[in-house]
């Protein structure tokens, strides 16, 4: 690690856009190319976790409830060994992925095999026309995404629930990030998702996750099925060190400053406006929580 990091927590500015310009342009290329819809505050999670870094090549980190999301492809592109961990089943990952990317399940079972998904896929279509559209389509993903060189990083598919990561050893990743993955666990089940992520980070290794804030109780938000945590949740269930800093005092300025953010409420995703089982129900801008990073160190005691 090349810095000094202690544990804190921070509720995500909106000034985190202008600071990493540079990382957020290049995040939003990277999800156009790979037609990944962001969620609304994603740029913010993810220029947060990685503003921690400089470098992130040859790296081992695991994401944590990673599904098919941008950071895991982006660090692949930032020569990362990636761990995507999600209790959802990724064995049929789409093509634009696969020849983009090296991928492998970490068993057998986690992700089947490019060959016999395009026989499979290419098997269902009707007709011989469709059979050799769909084959042309599979093989010509690569191209589709229009970008180059392939990256020399590595994305291990595990699906697996973050409580019980049995095929990962103790202290063998530098790194655990999680983009607003964590918040689908309520908070009597945290500290164990926290203690096994914990468990497999090596001494001295960052625990860096975006979850929902809340300002005075825990409380669950029905469209988005995810729960937003106090500043004394959060320290509890991350046992963050005694007098870690946070910025909870200023939540209302810092909600006050997303509500009114022109940049994530004009880009809104497609999926938003498709659906009210979301975090910005059927696209109306109208922020009904806010986004908070917590770093957590691994020391020698915890
Ligand atoms: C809102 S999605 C975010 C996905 C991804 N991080 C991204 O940036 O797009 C939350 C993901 O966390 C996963 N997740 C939450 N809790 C989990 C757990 N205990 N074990 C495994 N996956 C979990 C969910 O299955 C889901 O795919």
């Amino acid at each position: 690690m090349d810095r000094e990091y202690h544990d804190y927590i921070e509720i995500l500015p909106v000034a985190l856009l202008d600071q990493n310009r540079k990382t957020v342009e290049a995040l939003k290329a990277l999800a156009d190319s790979l037609g990944i819809g962001l969620g609304w505050h994603y740029l913010l999670d993810l220029s947060w976790i990685l503003s921690h870094m400089d470098a992130w090549a040859n790296l081992t980190i695991l994401d944590a409830g990673a599904g098919t999301g941008l950071l895991q492809w982006y660090l692949a592109e930032q020569e990362a060994e990636v761990i995507s961990v999600d209790r959802v089943n990724r064995a049929e990952l789409p093509f634009r992925f696969r020849s983009r990317y090296r991928v492998r399940g970490l068993r057998p079972e986690d992700l089947a095999s490019s060959s016999r998904l395009i026989a499979q896929n290419v098997s269902s279509a009707p007709t011989a026309a469709g059979r050799i559209k769909r084959l042309a389509r599979s093989l010509g993903g690569a191209a589709a995404t229009g970008l180059s060189p392939k990256p020399t990083g590595q994305v291990t598919i595990y699906n697996q629930d973050l409580t019980a990561l049995v095929d990962i050893p103790d202290e063998s990743v530098d790194v655990v990030v999680s983009v607003s993955a964590l918040e689908h666990n309520p908070p009597e089940a945290m500290e164990s998702v926290v203690q096994e992520l914990m468990r497999v980070l090596k001494k001295g290794g960052l625990l860096l996750a975006t979850l929902g804030a809340a300002r005075d109780e825990d409380w669950y938000h029905v469209p988005s099925a995810g729960w937003c945590y106090t500043d004394a949740t959060l320290r509890r269930v991350f046992s963050l060190e005694a007098g870690a800093a946070s910025n909870y005092a200023e939540y209302d300025r810092l909600f006050g400053a997303l509500a009114g953010c022109a940049e994530l409420r004009d880009h809104l995703a497609d999926f938003y406006f498709k659906s009210g089982d979301n975090g910005m129900p059927w696209g109306k801008w109208d922020p009904a929580y806010q986004s908070v990073g917590v770093c957590k160190v691994k020391r020698n005691n915890r």
